[in-house]
């Protein structure tokens, strides 16, 4: 390992930007923690000669609760050492409106996209602060900022037919993804930072299924 590579930890890997990512921090020579709640589904990505050594894949549920998220991100940094980059990709997008999904539905989107964010983020800081150096980049969605979203193939009709104003649950999830993103929030002096990406009806394979 060359004091230039980079060791990336990704979530959900399995497909769309994570999947993209990975195979671009391995392009650039890098070195990839990939996750996935199932292994299976990401098994050629270690398997590919190219990459012999570079990859290592890690199961994890990013809403599996702190303690066990805890215990993964420990065994994750043994792999190569370090963690340098981490990316908090994993999410979905289920295709409801508040109306019909209440906050049940609200519940489960803000385990994946917003617990599993902050409890991925808790695991890794420590290891970052205790290098010195470290960047979280979270993937959170332009409805941060523009609500009126849709989400499935039949939400405009049903938004109509509810006479709804038609917030999507992605909407109300994603201003928090992006302030959790503020460096006030996740106490990083120095030279470690917090991004935020925002995605926005992007080509990803699977558009973050419900
Ligand atoms: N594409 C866009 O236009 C867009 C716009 C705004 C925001 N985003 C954000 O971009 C990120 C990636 O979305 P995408 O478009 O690439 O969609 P995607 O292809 O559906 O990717 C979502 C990934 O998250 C994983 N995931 C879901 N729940 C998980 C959990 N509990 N633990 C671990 N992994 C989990 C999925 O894995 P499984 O295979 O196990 O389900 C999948 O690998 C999401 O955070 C999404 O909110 C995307």
């Amino acid at each position: 390992m060359s004091s230039q590579q980079l060791v990336w930890l990704i979530t959900g890997t399995s497909s769309g930007f994570g999947r993209r990512l990975v195979q671009s921090a391995l392009s650039r020579g890098d070195l990839v923690i990939a996750s996935a709640r199932c292994l299976k589904s990401i098994q050629d990505l270690a398997e590919c000669p190219s990459h012999q050594g570079r990859v290592r894949l890690l199961e994890l549920d990013v809403s599996s609760g702190s303690k066990n998220i805890k215990h993964q991100v420990d065994i994750a940094v043994g792999f190569f050492g370090r963690i340098d980059v981490l990316v908090n990709n994993a999410g979905h997008a289920i295709p409801n409106i508040l109306e019909e999904g209440g906050s049940e539905c609200l519940r489960k989107q803000f385990e994946v996209n917003v617990f599993g964010v902050i409890d991925m983020a808790n695991a890794a800081a420590p290891h970052m602060r205790a290098q010195g150096s470290g960047t979280i980049v979270n993937i959170g969605s332009r409805s941060a900022w523009k609500t009126e979203i849709a989400v499935g193939p039949d939400f405009r009709r049903r938004c109509r037919c509810l006479r709804s104003c038609g917030f999507a649950i992605s909407c109300c999830q994603t201003p928090a993804v992006c302030e959790l993103t503020s460096p006030l929030v996740f106490f990083f002096p120095g030279d470690r930072s917090v991004l935020c990406l925002q995605g926005s009806y992007s080509r990803a394979d699977g558009n973050a299924r419900g």
